[in-house]
């Protein structure tokens, strides 16, 4: 399966600092890497222009679940097709906890999205109380359940421990093994097996050579690893060709 590394730029970087970041990136090989920016959204035109040029993808990091109409201060994805763009990050953990969105809201995104033909990004992942409570696998499951319930076609899961998001406390690859291994099991439960699943919590150059290796991680979702031309592209560069 091609690998995934994203980007998730968070509401960090102007259209000016987007292009100063593009203009010493270079793209990896795209026959062995997919590589995703979500900039925010205000960055989304200028980054679409230099996706063409640098053959990378892009999405957005949040969408309403309707198109348009009166949703003052929301984003459409429909507009995000209309640039070009095929991800959107749904569901990720800070939208949960700073911006109350539900697990119905989640899969109602998640079903807008597809039915504009884009791709989902569902971001699912357990809390330090919940490990700590050994609550992480019944987390996860219903998480997967509601988010790809009514779902049809192509969607990517992000495992992201909250505790490991911007904490620089990564999970350690016994962690990271076990939650993905049982996260493929309830996908090939639904028949889903083929669905890639990132992996995402304070992902490096210096960690990531590691946790490609193990079974079932497909790729990451980085954030502050990501804001670095250098440090994005040492990331990308050290899941090739292994
Ligand atoms: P981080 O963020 O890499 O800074 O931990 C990951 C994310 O929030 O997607």
């Amino acid at each position: 399966m091609k690998k995934i590394i994203a980007a998730n730029w968070k509401l960090n970087k102007s259209p000016s600092q987007a292009r100063t970041f593009f203009s010493s990136f270079t793209s990896a090989p795209s026959k062995e890497v997919t590589t995703v920016f979500f900039p925010s959204a205000v960055c989304l035109e200028t980054v679409s222009v230099i996706a063409k040029e640098k053959q990378f993808q892009f999405g957005m990091q949040n969408v309403y679940f309707q198109g348009s109409g009166a949703y003052t201060g929301e984003n459409s994805a429909a507009v995000l097709k209309e640039l070009g763009g095929q991800f959107v990050l749904v569901g990720h953990s800070e939208r949960r906890s700073l911006f109350g969105e539900t697990d119905d809201l989640v899969q109602k995104k998640a079903q807008h999205i597809q039915s504009l033909g884009l791709t989902p990004m569902i971001c699912i992942g357990e809390t330090l109380e919940e490990r700590e409570n050994k609550k992480t696998y019944r987390v996860l499951e219903s998480q997967i359940e509601i988010g790809l319930a009514n779902l049809t076609s192509q969607v990517v899961i992000a495992y992201e421990p909250v505790w490991a998001i911007g904490t620089g406390r990564v999970a350690t690859e016994e962690q990271v093994a076990d939650a993905h291994q049982f996260i493929y099991e309830q996908l090939v439960k639904r028949g889903c097996q083929d669905t890639p699943i990132l992996y995402g919590g304070s992902v490096k150059a210096d960690n990531s050579k590691d946790l490609i290796q193990l079974p079932n991680v497909s790729g990451f979702l980085v954030g502050g690893a990501s804001l670095e031309p250098q440090s994005f592209q040492s990331i990308i560069h050290s899941t090739i060709s292994i």
